[in-house]
């Protein structure tokens, strides 16, 4: 059953900007989806919408099946069993580990609350640490205090916005993974924002893909990295030549500038005009029978691979310059002819341009 549903819910701010505009998505039961998108797009105004912080002007979302705001309903943050980690973790600074935990549980008598905060505390592997203040916890512990903080009320939706921003890169790492199991572990549906696509790639089910408070694209990182829809999903979910082409008699080919590039499935059957291709950097493969000939123009090495810019077809002023995504060990240098072929699962029918 879908957790959260929004319906055609619309948000503008009294500055006249639009921040959401008509979205309709479904999260199911127990899912991590998150909202992936530039700076601006609409991320946080659509977690503040579903915790209860704004109201809606138009549409209606509900959590669990029942309407928490729209159609004459409101239903008031603190009602609708919602955690939230916000993005700075917003913790009480006069208190310690264990009484920001149990914050949420307030209403309960003092000695259901002390376990229940010693269970999540243990959850988010913080034991020893209950008499902290948060000015004495790193970062990466402070994130797992607020998210204890957000799970021990054992809300029906977490929602996380930009949880790893303060962290340094190989914490962050180790976060995305320890996020996902204890999510997992609570069995809470979990709403998480970033503006970073390797943290969406990695922890979440599903992702949208918002750009000017609407979706661009919604689907499992798998699909949104193979299968962008749109330019702006190519460009912003990693990196992509754009090329245009058409289709070949025998519908299994787009004829293009560089060369025929395979397309698979062959799914373009019957239609006619040019289409645009993305084709990931790592959707080249230099190997010596390969159908395309290009010169390399400079070559960035970063250890794990080295990205080349290269010309198609070489020496010529129209040249297409593809950026080509090349393992470690391969001895490359500016100016080194080369041959490619193209692996059909990187590569994707973006859109059909009018002919
Ligand atoms: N309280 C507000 N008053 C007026 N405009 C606002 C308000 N909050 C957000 N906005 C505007 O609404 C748009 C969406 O903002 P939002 O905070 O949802 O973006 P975001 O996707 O979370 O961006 P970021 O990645 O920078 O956090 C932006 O153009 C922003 O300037
Ligand atoms: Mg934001």
């Amino acid at each position: 059953m879908d957790q959260i549903q929004f319906s055609g819910v619309k948000k503008s701010y009294r500055s006249g900007q639009t921040a959401v505009d008509n979205l309709s998505f479904q999260v199911e039961k127990g899912e991590i989806y998150t909202l992936l998108g530039p700076s601006g797009c609409g991320k946080t105004t659509t977690l503040r919408l579903l915790a209860g912080f704004e109201k809606p002007d138009g549409g209606q979302i509900s959590i669990a099946g029942n309407v928490m705001a729209g159609a004459g309903y409101w239903v008031p943050p603190e009602k609708r069993g919602v955690g939230m980690v916000f993005q700075n973790y917003a913790l009480f600074p006069h208190l310690d580990v264990a009484r920001n935990v149990a914050f949420g549980l307030r209403n309960s008598p003092p000695c259901v609350r002390a376990g229940r905060a010693r269970e999540f505390i243990d959850l988010v592997g913080l034991s020893g640490f209950e008499k902290r203040f948060p000015h004495e916890l790193s970062g990466g512990q402070q994130q797992r205090v607020a998210l204890a903080r957000a799970l021990c009320p054992e809300p029906l939706v977490i929602l996380l916005d930009e949880p790893f921003s303060n962290l340094d890169a190989d914490l962050r790492e180790t976060m995305r993974g320890e996020l996902k199991k204890i999510i997992r572990s609570t069995g809470a549906t979990a709403v998480l924002v970033t503006h970073d696509q390797k943290d969406a790639l990695a922890i979440s089910d599903r992702i949208m893909v918002m750009q000017r408070g609407s979706i661009q694209q919604q689907g499992d990182p798998r699909s949104i990295y193979l299968s962008p829809a749109n330019q702006f999903v190519a460009a912003f979910i990693g990196k992509s030549n754009i090329i245009t082409g058409r289709l070949s008699a025998n519908c299994r080919f787009i004829e293009t500038d560089i060369g025929e590039i395979p397309i698979n499935p062959p799914h373009l059957k019957g239609k006619n005009g040019a289409f645009r291709l993305s084709i990931r950097p790592e959707g080249f493969e230099l190997a010596d029978d390969g159908p395309i000939t290009g010169r390399i123009n400079t070559v960035n090495y970063l250890g794990s691979e080295q990205e080349c810019l290269i010309d198609v077809p070489p020496d010529t002023r129209e040249s297409t310059r593809l950026l080509v995504r090349v393992g470690p060990g391969m001895d490359l240098s500016p100016g080194d002819l080369v041959r490619m072929k193209v692996l059909p699962c990187l590569v994707a029918v973006i859109d059909k341009k009018t002919p």
